[in-house]
């Protein structure tokens, strides 16, 4: 998808569609009044009609519409004047791109720009509306037997032009765009390694996936740690996940370098379970659709490295993948399993389907030889995160409160949320053994705190932040069981706002 500014009136150009705003009691904005002028009251006449009042996410499309070059115009609403808020602006831009690709146009004109919301400026509109164009024309077709059917057999939309009313705008705009689409690339990277199933993306695909990244970008680098190499370094807790597979384990290590080596890098940790079973704490069949998306941080580390390396961010970013596959069967771990992590913390595993946990704390404790800025791990790590705040917040939890406010800023600039929760002493008591130093589980109660709890015994030495994804990563069920490529765009912005000056 390609993306360009252009100042010029909107109803010179000779394109597929124009898209213009209108906003409810009959309010235009800039450019949508010109064009009901040039038109003679083209557009107020409709308004009239009624068929669009100006709420938010209403379209309408018109046709050869009278001095105007645009073979057609979308108009869609916008909701209140002074209401339009970076949500309403969010969904507005969304129902403009859905609509514009079930059209069977190449090419559309937005006029996106000009709308005024409270404390967003260009930059920021421009930003979001690629990234939501981008997504909304994503397609993962890759294991359709055959070619879209008559029915989508249409023009591919693939062409977005956003016209700048004020020529000052556009280097700013420029930036926008280029920004917006190195979190596409991130962003499709991300999301067809998740809905890539997995018989085919496993411990080794991962390593592939992160070794073909170097070949793209010279910035890129990559280590691979096998079985052997974990045994060495006494990750006895991520091995314990590995043991019931024929899928060997991979420890994966990406280096971005965009700044001095001596510039300390931010680590970001991928938990990458690339299929969850529950081990021999078998899941019930219901439960275990959709666990191929258990590597979906995994999958995210190598969409923000993406992002890093395409923008040449003047950072350091490390990433760690623990990948491995959790099945059940005679040489798997059992509940009741005792082993010992490489920091020489004991865990007694009272439930081998909290597997995540037991990967990452022993990716964590390998963190610390990169003396670290900060780590963000990024982790499907407890259906009771889901329970908890649903598909719209991921789970924030950390050691350091400056990151945590740095990461919620973050969210809300992206719109890709999250929702801090405590991980105080309370909840520590929770993972007490009878036998070892922690237990693997802390029983029914704040299922999300305490696995939380249970990784912050491996990131003393460090500031740290967890991101439960588990809700946010995907959808698991109907039509729209898919990767949402979360929480890349609010790690893009975390990196954008706090590391790239
Ligand atoms: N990968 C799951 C978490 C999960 C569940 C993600 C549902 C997405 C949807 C994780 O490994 C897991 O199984 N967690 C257990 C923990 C429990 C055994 C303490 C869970 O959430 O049930
Ligand atoms: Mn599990
Ligand atoms: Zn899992």
């Amino acid at each position: 998808m390609d993306f360009n500014i252009k100042t010029a009136q909107p109803e010179k150009q000779r394109t597929n569609c124009l898209v213009l705003a209108v906003f409810e009691a009959g309010k235009l904005p800039e450019s949508t009044a010109h064009i009901d002028k040039v038109s003679n009251g083209y557009i107020s006449r409709i308004l009239k009609l009624g068929d669009i009042s100006g709420k938010l996410g209403q379209t309408v499309i018109l046709h050869d519409v009278a001095n105007v070059q645009a073979e057609r115009i979308l108009l869609v609403g916008c909701g209140k004047i002074n209401e339009l808020t970076a949500d309403n602006y969010r969904e507005a831009v969304t129902k403009i791109a859905t609509t514009l690709n079930s059209l069977n146009i190449h090419e559309a004109i937005c006029c996106v720009n000009e709308l005024n919301i409270q404390e967003c400026d260009i930059s920021w509109k421009m930003r979001q509306a690629v990234i939501i164009f981008g997504c909304a024309t994503y397609k993962f077709e890759q294991f359709k037997s055959k070619p879209a059917g008559p029915k989508e057999s249409k023009a591919v939309l693939n062409k977005i032009i956003f016209i700048i009313s004020n020529r000052r705008d556009a280097e700013k705009a420029e930036k926008a765009i280029e920004i917006g689409m190195a979190a596409n690339k991130g962003l499709q990277i991300t999301k067809d390694l998740a809905n890539t199933p997995p018989n085919i993306c496993n411990p080794t695909y991962l390593a592939k996936a992160a070794q073909k990244l170097t070949k793209t970008y010279k910035s890129v680098s990559v280590a691979i740690l096998e079985r052997q190499d974990l045994q060495t370094l006494k990750m006895g807790a991520f091995l314990s996940v590995t043991q019931g597979s024929a899928q060997p384990p991979k420890l994966i290590t990406l280096e971005y370098r965009g700044a001095a080596k001596t510039q300390q890098p931010i680590v970001f940790v991928g938990k990458g379970i690339t299929f969850d079973t529950g081990g021999n704490s078998l899941k019930p069949a219901a439960n275990m659709i959709g666990m191929k998306y258990d590597m979906c941080g995994a999958a995210s580390v190598l969409g923000i490295i993406t992002f890093a390396a395409e923008l040449g961010l003047p950072i350091n970013i490390v990433g760690v993948i623990a990948a491995a596959e959790n099945m059940p069967g005679g040489t798997a771990s059992r509940p009741d399993d005792v082993v010992t992590t490489m920091s020489g913390i004991t865990v007694e595993i009272l439930n081998t389907d909290a597997e995540g946990r037991l990967v990452l704390c022993d990716a964590l404790a390998y963190c610390e030889r990169f003396k670290p800025k900060v780590v963000i791990d990024l982790a499907t790590l407890t259906g009771a995160c889901i329970t908890a705040l649903g598909s719209h917040h991921s789970g924030l939890f950390t050691n350091h409160q400056p990151l945590a406010n740095d990461l919620l800023t973050a969210g809300l600039i992206s719109g890709d949320k999250c929702w801090q929760l405590p991980i105080t002493a309370e909840y520590q008591k929770q993972l007490e053994s009878s036998c070892a130093d922690i237990a693997n589980i802390g029983g029914p109660e704040a299922g999300s705190i305490t696995a939380a709890c249970f990784l912050s015994r491996f990131t003393q030495k460090y500031h740290w932040a967890h991101l439960d994804i588990a809700g946010t990563a995907c959808r698991y069920t109907g039509k729209d069981r898919k990767a949402t490529g979360q929480p890349v765009p609010l790690l893009c912005e975390y990196l954008i706002s706090n590391h790239s000056k």
